[in-house]
C-alpha cells in the first residue's frame, strides 16, 4: 500500500490527483486538485504535516519530510508547497515553505525553514540552506544557492507551463489506470 496512515491520520488526496503506485505517502499529508506524485516519491508526514496545493507535480525519486516541534522551534518545520509548483526528479524538500509557480530543478535540496517566494526558478543541483528566503522573480543557482539573475519572460511563462504539462500527463496516467 503506497498511501499509509500514521497515528490514525491518513493522507487526504483529491480524486483528481495522480499518485504512482510505487510512491509512498504516510500520515498527515494533503494534496490538492490536479497535482501528481510520480514513481518512487517518498513523503512522510509523521512528525509534522505536509501540504501540497493544486496542479503541483512531485517528480520521480523526490523525498519530502518535516521536522518535529521542539522547545526551540515550537511549530517545528512543516513542509508547505503551493500551487503550480514543479519539483524535478530526485529533489529533497525538508521542512520548507514554497509559494506558487516555482520550479525546483533536478536534484535540488531545500532545507528547514527556507522560504521560496512565488515565481522562482531553482537550478538543478542547488542547495538552499536553512531559513534562507528566495525572492520572487529570480533564478537561484549553486551550493549554497545564490541569486543569479532576474527570470526572463520565457522562464517566467515556463513556470506555469511546466505545471500545466504535468496536469495533462497526470490526467492521462489516471485514465490508463481506469
Ligand atoms: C540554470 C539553468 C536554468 C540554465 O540557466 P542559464 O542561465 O540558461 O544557463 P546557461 O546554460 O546559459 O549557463 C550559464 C552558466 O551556468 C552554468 N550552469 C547551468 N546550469 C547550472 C546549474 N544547474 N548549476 C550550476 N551552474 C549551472 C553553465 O555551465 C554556465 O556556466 P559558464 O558560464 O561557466 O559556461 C538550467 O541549467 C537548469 O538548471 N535548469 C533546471 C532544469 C530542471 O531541473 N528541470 C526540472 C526537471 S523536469
Amino acid at each position: 500500500m503506497s498511501i499509509r496512515s500514521y497515528k490514525r491520520i491518513t493522507p487526504t488526496i483529491d480524486s483528481s490527483v495522480y499518485v504512482d503506485d510505487s510512491s509512498v505517502l504516510v500520515g498527515d499529508i494533503e494534496i490538492g486538485e490536479q497535482s501528481s506524485i510520480w514513481p518512487l516519491v517518498a513523503a512522510r508526514g509523521d512528525v509534522n504535516v505536509i501540504r501540497i496545493g493544486q496542479r503541483t507535480n512531485v517528480q520521480d525519486g523526490s523525498v519530502l519530510h518535516v521536522t518535529r516541534k521542539s522547545a526551540n522551534q515550537p511549530e517545528g518545520f512543516p513542509l508547505i508547497i503551493g500551487d503550480d509548483v514543479t519539483v524535478g526528479h530526485k529533489c529533497m524538500l525538508h521542512g520548507c515553505t514554497l509559494g506558487n509557480r516555482i520550479l525546483v530543478g533536478m536534484g535540488a535540496i531545500i532545507m528547514d525553514g527556507a522560504v521560496v517566494q512565488d515565481d522562482v526558478f531553482i537550478a538543478a543541483g542547488a542547495l538552499v540552506p536553512p531559513n534562507k528566503v528566495l525572492e520572487s522573480g529570480f533564478l537561484y543557482v549553486g551550493n549554497p544557492a545564490i541569486k543569479k539573475r532576474p527570470l526572463k519572460e520565457s522562464e517566467q511563462a515556463f513556470l506555469k507551463q511546466s505545471a500545466l504539462n504535468y496536469v495533462k500527463l497526470g490526467a492521462e496516467y489516471l485514465e490508463e489506470q481506469a
